[in-house]
């Protein structure tokens, strides 16, 4: 009984506040999220929706910023509103990208939704077709320039050699940049030559594209002598490596004969924990970084002729994470 009433109660409250327009503050019931959106070569089915709903009395209304400035979701052009979702058709790397927030307001006021960011990952074609050759004598040691086309997004690289499906394995003598995509041969031999295609790949759209081949041609003037390491891939000076992410350090080496790679902290720590040092030596990979791991490293390539090393210094950091709020104006 007591239950009935405090039921009748309720509802002829609710009435009274929709009958004396008492107003309720718009609060969000869903706020957009971040997009990363892969562009695939060719693609033109393209459509995005960022999120947004609001309760509040009376019922709000929405428009949308992007990048502090207002949306005009006007007849014919991209933008719809559906509800307080905004969709976005036809996606355009150019105009599209960037922050965006929603707004839902009512009489009572406006509040603003957190900030969501549209990334594009796309991958272009390679717009050279031909390449010349490269000429270098037996023993000499060579670089073939990859080049990749515009883009966004991680890209990882290999290199066919003559014919798919045959591709360059690395090892003590060649090696391929994943910083760079370049393919590194520290001392040529007569069967390296042939024709060299950089292949690279879009990490997010999973998209691969092939560059014009470069052929790889023997010189018959002589052959090169033996001479000390030269380093030709490098780390930066300074890599600031935040806490508990993976870091990559690249290093590489020409000459005659084939150098070694090794690696040691210049400090004279040991390297403690596991580090995974690839089988080529070229890469030094660091898991899960931690103050500990922070120092100057250096890389040392050396054969019979000399030896030739390279430093950088690893800095460690914690990430500040940024909270983004939920204002009201
Ligand atoms: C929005 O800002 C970002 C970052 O400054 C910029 O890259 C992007 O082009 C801007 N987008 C538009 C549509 O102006
Ligand atoms: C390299 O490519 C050229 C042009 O397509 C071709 O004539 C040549 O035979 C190729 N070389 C090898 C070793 O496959």
């Amino acid at each position: 009984m007591e239950l009935l009433w405090k039921l009748i109660l309720l509802l002829s409250l609710v009435e009274c506040l929709e009958g004396s327009g008492v107003l309720l503050r718009p609060e969000f019931t869903k706020q957009p999220g971040s997009v990363v959106f892969p562009l695939q070569p060719g693609e033109n089915r393209r459509e995005v929706v960022f999120s947004c709903e609001a309760q509040g009395h009376p019922p709000p209304f929405y428009r949308w910023k992007l990048n502090d400035s207002f949306i005009l979701p006007r007849p014919g052009s991209h933008y719809s509103l559906m509800g307080g979702n905004l969709r976005i058709s036809h996606l355009n790397k150019e105009e599209d990208v960037g922050i965006y927030q929603c707004l839902a307001s009512n009489s009572f006021g406006t509040i603003v939704s957190r900030e969501a960011s549209l990334h594009i990952a796309y991958l272009e074609n390679f717009k050279t077709q031909r390449r010349s050759p490269v000429r270098v004598r037996e023993g000499q040691g060579v670089v073939l320039l990859c080049g990749p086309p515009p883009h966004t997004g991680e890209l990882t690289f290999t290199w066919i050699f003559n014919e798919y499906p045959s591709f360059v394995i690395q090892d003590t003598r060649r090696f391929v940049s994943q910083k760079t995509g370049n393919l590194y041969i520290a001392k040529v031999e007569p069967s390296d030559v042939g024709n060299y295609t950089c292949v690279v790949t879009n990490t997010v759209t999973k998209s691969s594209v092939q560059g014009p081949p470069t052929p790889l041609v023997l010189r018959v003037d002589g052959v090169m002598g033996e001479y000390e390491p030269k380093i030709e891939v490098q780390f930066p000076e300074v890599v600031p490596v935040a806490k508990s992410s993976t870091v990559k350090l690249e290093c590489f080496a020409l000459g005659n004969p084939v150098p070694t790679i090794s690696w040691r902290r210049a400090d004279g720590a040991s390297f403690g924990r596991k580090v995974d040092i690839n089988k080529a030596s070229g890469v030094l990979e660091i898991p899960y970084f931690q103050q500990e791991d922070a120092g100057v490293y250096e890389c040392v390539a050396e054969n019979t002729r000399g030896r030739n090393s390279a430093k950088g210094k690893l800095s460690f950091y914690v990430y500040a994470l940024m909270m983004s709020a939920h204002q009201a104006l």
